[in-house]
């Protein structure tokens, strides 16, 4: 026998019974809605801060199962992707939905190649930054300056424009990016060299000064691609809903992408990786990680790069750049904090405290530990992260606009605050 797929639900205000259907394993919220409503009272609704269990949307680009540790794009496991592919050719996977063919791979790589120059408007902007400006904030905001670049970026629904802006997106952002180290290190920007790869013309763009061509260890563009495929995209994570949330009003990609740059900013999101760095050397030798560990127990701090909302298990991600430590300190030297980090990890993972909360390794724990061993200053890690996320973001937000029940985001209240209260101007207040 079939069972049936529906919830019951008695509201015992009145004594009356609700049948709830269940699709997916989930009701909808506008379901729950009806309970309780009359014509003077608002039905029960759903109160869910950050998230937690409320799914808001259906999506068929990335897979977690964050008990088991799995994570897929488009059905295709991290692993794997990591092992064989590369980034243009994964970025291309999570937009479109499918591995590209010979033909579409070449024309995508081409186009990507051909649209990494910005208008010379753009280096203006971003040379009206104070010298030390946060390499994040002067991403966010020449993305969104971008927007006024391209305005028949606004028509959202010709598949032609949208393209050509998922193209100059994925192609500007490692431009914009290395102009944002540059300037920092008040070092001239460099232009795209298209005769390299996506990640070897990102190095190019960091780190060539003089010399005519600059000519990446092959081992630290590998290490690049794998970082690059590994951040790509991660469902419905914060800056992903940023992206969709602003996205939904229907605004231009470029104006939304720079919101899930904002949300990436944050250090329980992308920051995480300049944070765990600056833990690593704050704590600076192994010796002293029992104490810290401690002061982490004892709620004084967070273990940074520890805990996920969605990993209940070691983050694939983690493990992945576990192992490319190994090869980029090969070239590099060995970075002297790995030792701090191993030990952290060792303690943390053997811990009643971290163990009980299922607090394992995330993405962030090891990877700016290579961001430093290839040169990047912290604050640039972030940066690193939102040029791959930029993919996913694409993918979250095309999958958004082509929705066809997607709404604008406008979450409900429980308003707590007073009511109808005589306002008594300050003249009167204030005497
Ligand atoms: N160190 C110490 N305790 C922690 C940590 C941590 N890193 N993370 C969670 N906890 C504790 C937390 O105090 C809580 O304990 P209790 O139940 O006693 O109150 C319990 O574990 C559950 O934590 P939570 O804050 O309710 O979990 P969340 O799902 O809301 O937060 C998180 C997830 C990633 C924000 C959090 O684990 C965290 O702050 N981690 C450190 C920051 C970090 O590494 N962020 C990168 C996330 S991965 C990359 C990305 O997606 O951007």
């Amino acid at each position: 026998m079939t069972q049936k797929q529906t919830l019951t639900v008695r509201d015992n205000r009145t004594g009356d019974e609700y049948e709830l259907d269940i699709t997916d394993g989930a009701i909808r919220a506008s379901d729950v809605g009806k309970i309780g409503k009359t014509e003077d009272e608002a039905g029960l609704a759903v109160y869910d801060p950050g998230f937690t269990n409320t799914a808001s949307t259906r999506s068929a680009v990335t897979f977690i199962d964050g008990d088991k540790g799995i994570l897929e794009y488009r059905g295709y496991p991290i692993e794997q992707l990591a092992e064989s592919s590369n980034f243009l050719e994964v970025a291309y996977l999570l937009i479109y939905g499918e591995l590209p063919t010979r033909e579409q791979y070449e024309r995508w790589e081409h186009e990507i190649t051909f649209h990494t120059f910005v208008h010379e408007d753009i280096k203006t902007v971003m040379r009206g930054f104070r010298y030390d400006a946060h390499p994040m904030g002067m991403l966010l905001s020449s993305v969104g300056a971008l927007s006024t670049f391209y305005p028949e970026a606004r028509n959202i629904t010709d598949e032609q424009i949208r393209h050509e802006q998922i193209v100059r997106l994925i192609a500007k952002m490692p431009t914009l990016g290395a102009w944002s180290f540059r300037h920092a290190q008040g070092k001239p920007y460099v232009y795209p060299d298209n005769d390299l790869s996506y990640a070897e013309n990102f190095l190019s763009m960091l780190f060539r000064m003089s010399e005519p061509k600059y000519e990446p260890d092959p081992r630290l563009t590998k290490a690049l691609e794998v970082l690059f495929i590994l951040h790509a995209d991660h469902e419905q994570n914060a800056s992903a809903n940023a992206v969709r949330s602003v996205g939904s009003t229907q605004v231009d990609p470029y104006s939304a992408v720079s919101a899930g740059i904002a949300a990436l900013f944050g250090p329980l999101h992308g920051g995480a990786n300049e944070a765990v760095l600056r833990m690593l050397k704050r704590i600076g030798s192994k010796e002293k990680v029992p104490a810290f560990i401690e002061g982490v127990k004892n709620g004084d701090e967070r273990l940074m790069g520890f805990g996920h909302r969605v990993y209940k298990n070691y983050d694939p991600r983690a493990k992945i750049i576990k192992k490319a430590c190994d090869e980029v300190f090969e070239v590099t030297g060995v970075n002297p904090l790995l030792e701090v980090a191993q030990e952290l990890e060792k303690i943390a993972l053997e811990d009643d405290y971290f163990v009980s909360r299922k607090l394992y390794p995330n993405v962030d724990f090891y990877s700016g530990l290579i961001y430093e061993a290839l040169q990047f200053p912290p604050e640039m890690f972030t940066v690193l992260f939102a040029i791959p996320r930029t993919a996913g973001w694409l993918a979250q937000w095309i999958e958004l606009v082509d929705d066809p029940e997607q709404k604008i985001a406008r979450p409900k209240q429980i308003y707590t605050g007073g009511r109808e209260l005589d306002f008594v101007p300050a003249s009167e207040r204030w005497k």
